[in-house]
């Protein structure tokens, strides 16, 4: 090996594969590893000066031992070191026999009888990388030509949809883990038990002080009538809960500290309210909301 990869490669490659390996198996978040611990940046220094030093060993008794050669054995080994490596000679072959070339001495053989001004041309066959290119493609035209236009395989756009729809699928996937990514425009009434007890729960950790364990109203208004201040239906309920109700009325924005799934399942228990009775109910105050106009 050492004989045709020189020292100014074969160093750094040595160094920053062990760079690496350190860097893959010591676990330092998201900063490099010789920054996070100065240790390893010092055993890197360390990796280097090692290398280096070996390098330097290994030439110097190279060398010693050169010196100590007759002439005879100095020349052998200058030889030695200069033949090409196996694979490297193989590499050359492969590359002169896929050209196709004759070699020089044998261009007499094919030189055509016809001479132009003293330009004279050779019956060269095809260079053989070329002519098994060739055989491949055609081979390769076969087997699309059959797939394609006899057994009527997919055209792109026929792959371009079944993609489309896969990508859909996954993407409504997303939503159902990701509950967290509705908003006031993407809201929809949730009716799981499960999601409304988490509302219901919500409700009465945090809004019952204003709004009454029954919403009923107190400081705040009736949440159980079809009369609303601020919008019904469920998307302008969770954008009040979210958002907070005007100026200076008491209901603040509740997007600080309730995640926007739970203000979907607080919003969605609200609703269920609706038509029940409160003990105390507060007037109503607000317009009546008809859910027809939420679609407008
Ligand atoms: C500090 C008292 C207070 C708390 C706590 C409170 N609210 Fe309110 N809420 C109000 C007031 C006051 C209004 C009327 C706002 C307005 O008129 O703009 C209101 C309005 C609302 C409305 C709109 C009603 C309508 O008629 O449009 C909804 C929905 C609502 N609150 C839900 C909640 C939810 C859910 C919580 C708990 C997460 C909560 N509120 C906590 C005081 C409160």
């Amino acid at each position: 090996m050492r004989k045709f990869i020189p020292a100014y490669i074969r160093v750094p490659v040595l160094f920053f594969l062990i760079a690496g390996l350190v860097e893959y198996f010591v676990d330092s978040g998201n900063e490099p590893a010789f920054i996070k611990y100065p240790a390893v940046l010092l055993f890197l220094l360390l990796v280097l000066v090692v290398i280096i030093s070996i390098e330097g060993i290994v030439s110097a008794l190279d060398n010693v031992l050169f010196q100590s050669l007759n002439e005879d054995e100095k020349a052998r080994f200058i030889v030695n070191n200069e033949q090409t490596p196996k694979f490297i000679q193989w590499i050359k072959d492969t590359y002169i026999k896929l050209l196709g070339q004759r070699p020089i001495a044998d261009e007499s053989e094919i030189v055509l009888d016809h001479n132009y001004d003293g330009i004279r041309e050779l019956d060269n066959s095809l260079p053989p990388w070329w002519k098994y290119a060739f055989y491949i493609s055609i081979v390769f035209a076969i087997v699309y030509m059959l797939k394609y236009e006899v057994f009527d395989g997919d055209s792109q756009i026929d792959e371009y949809n079944t993609e489309l729809a896969e990508a859909k699928i996954a993407i409504e996937e997303y939503k159902k883990t990701a509950k967290d990514l509705v908003d006031a425009n993407t809201v929809t009434v949730l009716t799981d038990a499960s999601d409304l007890s988490a509302g219901k729960s919500i409700f009465e950790t945090n809004c019952v002080a204003c709004h009454m364990a029954d919403g009923g109203g107190g400081i705040g208004p009736n949440l159980t009538d079809d009369h609303w201040i601020l919008g019904g239906g469920i998307k302008n309920v969770f954008h009040t809960v979210s958002e907070g109700g005007r100026d200076g009325k008491g209901m603040i924005a509740w997007k600080q500290s309730l995640k926007p799934v739970q203000i979907a399942q607080v919003s969605s228990y609200i609703l269920s309210l609706q038509g029940t009775t409160p003990a105390k109910p507060k007037a109503a105050e607000g317009e009546i909301w008809v859910e027809e106009t939420a679609a407008e």
